[in-house]
């Protein structure tokens, strides 16, 4: 299965963001569920025997993708506010032609091979999408799933997946603690016969999450020291109820938004304990925060403290290292920190591609293809410029921006907000309502000032 990742466009004329930059961010914007854990508590829904409840679900384009993928498979999905309804009882095979619909979207569809292959005995997989940040091949998922018994065939519309004699449960290490690879183990070895092993798993907070929904469903899951999840397999499961966890990607994308516009913003819903990291991070640049931690009105208020900003040597790692998704906001405020900084990316191997439009703008950014952080980590070795280092403060000026990918463009759209002189970003609609909810509305209600070019700000 190729990974049909997107490719930057020429930008269109009504997919663009008009940028009045120079203002500070300032006010307050709200974080629902973690749109890495939502899609797949969609697709978890698909084991049960009985309708499923999932609350606090973001209005952004993967969760309706899934919502396509499950409704082609038969199952019922009702949105109401933000509460998702899903009744998997009537669960049919669906047509490669259907399912092909939601072919380059997301790479969701790789997650429903467990699930499918125990309802129904059989799977096809559309080619995957999702943003172009590396190679990001599935070998590590084709690899459990043919151990678990799986049988997987490629042609040109897909992939074809059958387990005629059922799936088993397996002792399985991954190479790399994939966040995917660990989702397709634990669902699909849920309902294996017998007992799983994983070594090497990835912990991140979306996977324990996902391992709650599991286990609200009658799964038998145990989480152990040193990257080790053993799952006990179990006949049937049923449907659950669930608040989703905050999205700490959309947390930190604002927070960091509010640092490099020297401004202020509240977000309701973040959580302290997901992101002790990036906090640590935000403080050492010179950031400042405050934690509310009211269970239902609370969330972590952001802002530059009018000090000059301080430049980190940093990376990105799996869990509970920095994650990988929050580096392209952070470095967009390290152009305004004083002196050089290192951010050494060990996750992709190609997740810096936007730092050239960031260039155009004033960034100073180099890349290397050493390993600059304090771990050697396996890009080092070949060759991929994954090693940035950014020298400020930049005086940040306005330009013409065609966004690459989803993370990317949000750290775009904080670049352009930071620079003086208007700037227009392509390719917002295509990419930012991937993962972003309302982005527009919150960047009003924060008074930033932007317009669409039929519109005029008042
Ligand atoms: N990898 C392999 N083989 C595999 C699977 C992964 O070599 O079969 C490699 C990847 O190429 C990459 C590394 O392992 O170098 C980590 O990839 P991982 O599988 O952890 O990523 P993912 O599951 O595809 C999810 C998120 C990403 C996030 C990463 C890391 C979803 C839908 N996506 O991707 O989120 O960056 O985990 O935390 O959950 C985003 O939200 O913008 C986004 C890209």
């Amino acid at each position: 299965m190729s990974s049909t990742d997107a490719t930057p466009e020429t930008g269109t004329s009504d997919d663009v963001l008009i940028i009045h930059g120079g203002t500070p961010l300032e006010g307050e914007v709200t974080v629902r569920g973690a749109k890495n854990l939502v899609s797949k508590a969609m697709v978890a829904a698909l084991l049960g025997t009985s309708p499923s409840v999932l609350r606090s679900v973001p209005a952004i384009r993967d969760v309706e993708v899934v919502t396509g993928l499950l409704r082609v498979h038969g199952v019922d999905v009702e949105l109401d506010g933000d509460t998702l309804y899903m009744d998997p009882t009537s669960v049919e095979s669906a047509g490669v032609e259907e399912i092909n619909v939601h072919a380059g979207t997301s790479r969701i569809p790789i997650l429903l091979c467990g699930p499918l292959l125990h309802r129904l005995g059989r799977a096809f997989i559309p080619d995957l999408g999702g943003c172009n940040i590396g190679g990001r091949p599935i070998d590590f998922h084709l690899d459990a799933l043919r151990k678990f018994g799986a049988v997987v065939d490629k042609d040109a519309d897909g992939t074809h997946l059958s387990a005629p004699n059922g799936l088993h449960g397996i002792r399985y290490e991954l190479e790399f603690p994939s966040v995917g690879a660990t989702e397709q183990v634990l669902l699909t070895a849920v309902m294996a016969k017998g007992t799983t092993e994983l070594r090497n798993a990835a912990i991140e907070p979306e996977i324990i999450d996902l391992i709650c929904i599991l286990q609200k469903m009658g799964a038998i899951i145990k989480v152990h020291t040193n990257r080790v999840i053993e799952i006990v397999g179990v006949d049937e499961l049923k449907g659950y109820r669930h608040r989703a966890l905050p999205d700490r990607i959309e947390a930190a994308s604002w927070a960091s938004a509010a640092l490099a516009t020297e401004g202020s913003v509240f977000v309701r819903g973040a959580q302290q304990t997901d992101m002790m990291t990036f906090l640590n991070v935000f403080r050492s640049i010179g950031g400042a925060y405050e934690v509310d931690d009211d269970p239902t009105e609370g969330g972590i208020r952001f802002w530059h403290p009018g000090t000059a900003l301080k430049p980190v040597a940093i990376e990105t790692d799996v869990h509970p290292g920095l994650m990988t998704d929050w580096q392209q906001p952070l470095v967009v405020a390290l152009t305004q920190a004083d002196g050089l900084s290192i951010m050494h990316e060990t996750v992709y191997e190609n997740r810096f591609g936007y730092t050239s439009e960031l260039r155009r703008m004033g960034a100073n950014i180099e890349l290397y293809s050493d390993c600059l952080g304090g771990t050697p980590c396996r890009w080092g070795r070949r060759n991929f410029l994954h090693s940035a280092v950014i020298a400020g403060p930049s005086k940040l000026h306005a330009a013409d921006l065609q966004i690459p990918d989803l993370r990317a463009g949000f750290s775009h759209l904080i670049a352009a907000m930071a620079a003086e002189g208007t700037s227009r970003v392509y390719g917002v609609d295509r990419y930012i309502t991937r993962g972003y909810e309302n982005f527009e509305a919150k960047l009003l209600g924060l008074g930033a000032k932007i317009e669409r070019p039929s519109t005029k700000i008042a």
